[in-house]
């Protein structure tokens, strides 16, 4: 780690990602090193290293940005140990996801269960080596999510700081898990529930991408419950605003600039927001091409564009930007009107993350 870190490189993006990344790069060189007994580990861990250079870092400046907001302390350098815990947690969700959802791109590549398959191809048949790929995708996805473990305790946390911050990632970690339990076990029946899929975002991404990163920063600096509830009060709106921006990036986003496919989500008939509010507006007709184009796996761009079609001329296209727009006023309001006295740089970098979550186009 650099030793020129200084406390205000917290609330400076560029500053975090480098720390962060510097941390992450460290730990996995010396997985690799331990690489001489069992060779295998250089390659998953170059794998690992290779997918963690991707990806925009927004639970790390939050953790950041929660540690100052509160008061802080004089060296930042452990909270961006854990920030580097968090970004390990997020590499083993997505690996995860990715195998569950069966998606081929993820930050502008392929998925890692399609490189794993990429480097054992032509040593399997086509069924075994989809198996093959998708159940070492689980074991890499594993290996995150222990090593995310690893970085916590070698954060040089102390125990006053661990016993704060533990449960709170026992939290985040259970939140997640039923999260995508809810979001895997609504997916192929569509439904026009729109409650229902905004507690399915709350949980698959509010509140492990947006509230926890900032409750976990701010316990590291010894944070009470008063904070902890201001912080909750801007994340779970903001976060709610993340997923939803999501989603519409899912269908409208530029492939080029999201990593991801824009047919993913229409295949698996994934239920969101955009889609119960678009089948609450449907007609008759509209509803049979909805029902018969939102997970259907051959839907190809025709099919695509016309569900798009049917998304503006019902208006939940619409909506759902209203909703992100609502949500965003929602949590800059619960700033300005925080009981908890945040100093005004922090509040400033909060807005700006506001912004960034919610405006984004990746
Ligand atoms: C993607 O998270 C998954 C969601 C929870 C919506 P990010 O948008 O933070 O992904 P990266 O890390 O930038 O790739
Ligand atoms: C994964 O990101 C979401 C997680 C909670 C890990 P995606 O962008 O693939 O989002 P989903 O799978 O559509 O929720
Ligand atoms: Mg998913
Ligand atoms: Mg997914």
């Amino acid at each position: 780690m650099a030793p020129s870190i200084v406390v205000r490189d917290v609330l400076d993006r560029e500053a975090v990602r480098r720390s962060v990344d510097t941390a992450l790069a460290d730990f996995l060189a010396a997985k690799a090193r331990t690489a001489t007994s069992q060779p295998q580990l250089g390659y998953l861990s170059g794998l690992l290293q290779d997918f963690m250079a991707g990806g925009k870092r927004i639970r790390p400046l939050l953790c950041a940005t929660g540690w100052y907001a509160v008061g802080g302390g004089e060296d930042p350098r452990s909270v961006f140990q854990v920030a580097a815990c968090l970004e390990m947690f997020h590499a083993f969700a997505l690996i995860h996801d990715d195998v569950m959802d069966n998606s081929d791109t993820r930050r502008g590549r392929p998925t890692v269960h399609r490189t794993l398959a990429e480097h054992s191809a032509g040593r399997r048949g086509e069924e075994e080596l989809e198996r093959f790929a998708h159940s070492a995708a689980v074991l890499l996805g594993d290996l995150a999510l222990t090593w995310s473990d690893e970085l916590l305790h070698e954060a040089g946390l102390t125990p006053v700081q661990l016993g704060a911050v533990l449960p709170l990632l026992n939290e985040m970690r259970t939140e997640l898990m039923v999260g995508q339990f809810l979001d895997l076990d609504a997916t192929g029946g569509l439904t026009d529930d729109i409650e229902a899929t905004l507690n399915v975002n709350r949980y698959k991404t509010a509140k492990y991408t947006i509230e926890r990163p900032l409750h976990i920063g701010a316990a590291i600096a010894g944070a009470g419950a008063e904070a902890m509830a201001a912080f909750t009060a801007f994340a779970l709106p903001l976060g709610e605003a993340f997923q939803l921006r999501d989603d519409l990036l899912g269908i409208y986003g530029d492939p080029g600039t999201t990593g991801k496919s824009r047919l993913d989500d229409l295949r698996a008939g994934k239920n969101t927001t955009l889609t119960a509010l678009a089948l609450r507006g449907a007609d008759a007709a509209q509803t049979a091409r909805l029902r018969s184009s939102l997970g259907n796996p051959l839907l190809d761009e025709r099919g695509a564009a016309d569900v798009r079609e049917i998304f503006e001329a019902t208006g939940a296209r619409a909506t759902v930007e209203r909703m992100i727009d609502e949500r965003h006023r929602q949590a800059l309001a619960a700033l300005e009107d925080s009981p908890f006295p945040f100093a005004p740089d922090a509040l400033a970098a909060l807005e700006e993350i506001a912004h960034l979550a919610t405006v984004r186009n990746s």
